[in-house]
């Protein structure tokens, strides 16, 4: 296992509070006064657009203290039940609204744990929004599931509704972690889930991998990526522990004392890399592996590579559909959400309404520094003046943002020659830094994201 270390330049700017870029404007920038506006946007897609449509599932059988994302605990299946029943419902009005389209090339289901859901619902649902959306031939159809939480039945019922892409949220392998992260999941259980996965069908697997959890080090978060790679998965990603206590109240359960500061971090970070690269992986952005022969990996070697809500991605389609609460959308015209608490959410669909409450139209500057961070997230490398040029603007648009990457070159974070930025391989873990410098938005939202490592 061979690591670099943390330089005191580069440690500076890993101590930014700064987006991940998963979009551009960033979800911050959505406000309410623009909603009623993008109920014509949904209505307004075109023959030629492909679909991706994401369905949220905030519910969960178990709660993990380092927990960031939008769930609740199911104690019992009434409230998953009547969500289920929501959940159609929105499903009918975004369909009766939408304007035409070229099919689905792209289903995700996120959440929480979409296996909250019961196999016969989670089977139904996907039923529903196959006649709703007309899936394309060789559409993903794709779901996030707690393998601790994974029942034969929900993975059988998966299979045969045609899912065809599985990510397991596996976070570690060690007990010792595992404990103090009170998500109890041995190895065997993990191999199991795979091996019937794979035997009903589903292709395409992803695990999810994590460092700076409590009582992770180098050697611990190492043994759990070689572990993991053995199970072949074809896609990894490894994210780092985002403690935000004071607005996930359950992580005060996570001592700040077993926490590694950030040189640990770094350290736990090219842990997993070192074991993910040896197995044969390819570095796929900012936290993803794949291995060579997988849709990303040739995405990445042929320039498709993309970046969106749902991480890294070759599913080029234009329009994304926002399902269930908090769920985020696309439209050619700007960015949609979805009321976050599920009260107000469900509220609004027994209405008969479109469950969104925030929107962002986005102009010609939006979409020009957009394109440009992508390709820094997705290449490591732009060519600012061509992206400028292809937007309509001038070729020297954007001068302000590369000069500011200047600072940045003297950091060892990126190199510039010219209009042309690109990131050295040690900075890739900054690779947000770089982009930063195109965000024209940024200084009113930095405090409100994690850190950059
Ligand atoms: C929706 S969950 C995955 C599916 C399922 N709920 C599970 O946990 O197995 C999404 C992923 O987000 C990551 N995650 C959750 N909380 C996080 C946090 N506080 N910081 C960084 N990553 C986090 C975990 O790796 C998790 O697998
Ligand atoms: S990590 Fe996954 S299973 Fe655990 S609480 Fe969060 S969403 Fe639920």
């Amino acid at each position: 296992m061979t690591s670099s270390a943390l330089t005191p330049a580069q440690r500076v700017h890993a101590e930014r509070n700064l987006p991940r870029y998963t979009s551009y404007p960033t979800a911050l920038a959505f406000d309410a006064q623009q909603a009623s506006e993008a109920h014509a946007w949904i209505a307004g897609t075109n023959p030629a657009d492909k679909l991706s449509v994401y369905v949220h599932v905030p519910f969960c059988r178990r709660l993990c203290w380092y927990c960031g994302c939008h769930t609740s605990i199911a104690h019992t299946y009434e409230r998953v039940g009547t969500f289920f029943e929501t959940l159609t419902r929105e499903v009918d009005l975004v369909a009766a609204r939408l304007g035409e389209h070229d099919g689905l090339a792209h289903l995700h289901f996120g959440g929480g744990s979409p296996n909250a859901l019961s196999p016969e619902d989670f089977a139904a649902l996907v039923t529903q929004l196959k006649a709703a959306f007309r899936p394309r031939p060789g559409a993903e159809i794709a779901a996030e599931l707690d393998p601790g939480m994974l029942s034969e039945a929900f993975v059988d019922a998966a299979g045969d509704v045609g899912v065809n892409r599985v990510s397991l949220g596996v976070q570690t392998f060690d007990p010792t972690v595992q404990a103090l992260v009170n998500r109890i999941q041995p190895y065997d259980h993990v191999a199991r889930a795979t091996e019937r996965l794979r035997k009903v069908g589903v292709a395409g697997l992803n695990f999810d991998l994590m460092y700076g959890l409590p009582g992770q080090n180098p050697e611990n978060v190492y043994e759990s990526a070689r572990l993991a790679v053995q199970l072949r998965p074809d896609r990894v990603a490894v994210f780092g522990y985002a403690h935000v206590p004071w607005m996930k109240k359950h992580q005060t359960m996570i001592r700040e004392a077993d926490l590694a500061d950030l040189d640990g971090r770094w350290a736990q970070a090219e842990a997993a890399d070192a074991a993910l690269v040896e197995a044969g992986y390819v570095r796929i952005g900012l936290d993803h592996y794949a291995l060579p022969e997988d849709a990303i990996s040739r995405a990445l070697a042929e320039g498709r590579l993309r970046r969106n809500f749902q991480g890294y991605t070759d599913d080029p389609a234009p329009v994304l559909v926002p399902i269930g609460p908090s769920s985020i959308g696309q439209f050619r015209e700007g960015f949609v959400g979805n009321h976050v608490p599920t009260d107000q959410w469900s509220a609004a669909v027994a209405r008969g309404e479109l469950p969104l409450n925030r929107a962002l139209a986005v102009d010609d500057e939006d979409r020009v520094r957009a394109a440009v961070i992508e390709r820094l997230m997705c290449d490591m490398r732009v060519d600012v003046a061509a992206i400028c040029r292809d937007h309509g603007f001038a070729e020297n648009h954007l001068a302000e943002s590369l000069a500011a990457t200047d600072a940045l070159q003297l950091a060892g974070l990126c190199e510039r020659n010219g209009a042309v930025v690109s990131i050295p391989e040690p900075a890739r873990r900054l690779m947000r830094v770089v982009a930063a410098a195109f965000d024209a938005r940024l200084p009113q939202a930095a405090t409100r994201h994690a850190k950059a490592v």
